[in-house]
């Protein structure tokens, strides 16, 4: 699948990963654009990822100010403590710091894990980055234990492309 209308090449290929996860990055890649605010387009996607996966319980988009994550868009039941989150904190923090995908089966079982939600059972954080610079990260947690499949985490990679995409257009 390609990038949608005029953004065909703004975006890179997506791989073929299911039809409900191909179809929401049609959607997402619609908003995701340079010429929107950061706030509506960070705003639409965690809306979107939350009312299309009804295993993503709680959806949030944090930038990366400095060491710092800050939350900037999110979608839940519930708000959380963890708006500002030290690079050295939590799952959020090692995901920034490695740069890698961290998805966490079984939050009671670790130790990094720092608590938002007392219904959380499993959590992925996915960072946003480009070129080696780390824009921020998506974070979903689930009710649900060991709720994310390879393909989740694939989908959710493409999504934290399009968005470091659209953060390095921004400048
Ligand atoms: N659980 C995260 C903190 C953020 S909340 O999930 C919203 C962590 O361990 O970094």
């Amino acid at each position: 699948m390609r990038g949608v209308g005029n953004y065909s090449t703004f975006f890179t290929r997506a791989p073929s990963i299911g039809a409900k996860y191909n179809t929401a990055i049609e959607a997402m890649r619609v908003v995701i654009d340079p010429k929107r605010h950061p706030a509506a387009v960070l705003d639409f996607v965690a809306g979107h990822l939350r009312s299309s996966f009804p295993h993503y319980s709680w959806v949030g988009v944090y930038r990366l100010e400095g060491d710092v994550l800050k939350l900037s868009a999110w979608k839940g039941d519930q708000a959380t403590e963890h708006v500002a989150i030290p690079l050295g904190q939590g799952i959020c923090g090692l995901a920034a710091r490695t740069k890698e995908t961290v998805v966490v089966p079984d939050v009671a079982a670790d130790p990094r894990y720092l608590a938002c939600f007392p219904t959380t059972k499993s959590e992925i954080v996915v960072p946003i980055q480009s070129d080696d610079r780390v824009y921020g990260e998506i974070d979903i947690d689930s009710d649900t234990l060991a709720a994310f499949s390879p393909s989740d985490r694939q989908f959710l990679e493409v999504v934290a492309a399009d968005l470091a995409a659209y953060f390095k257009a921004k400048g």
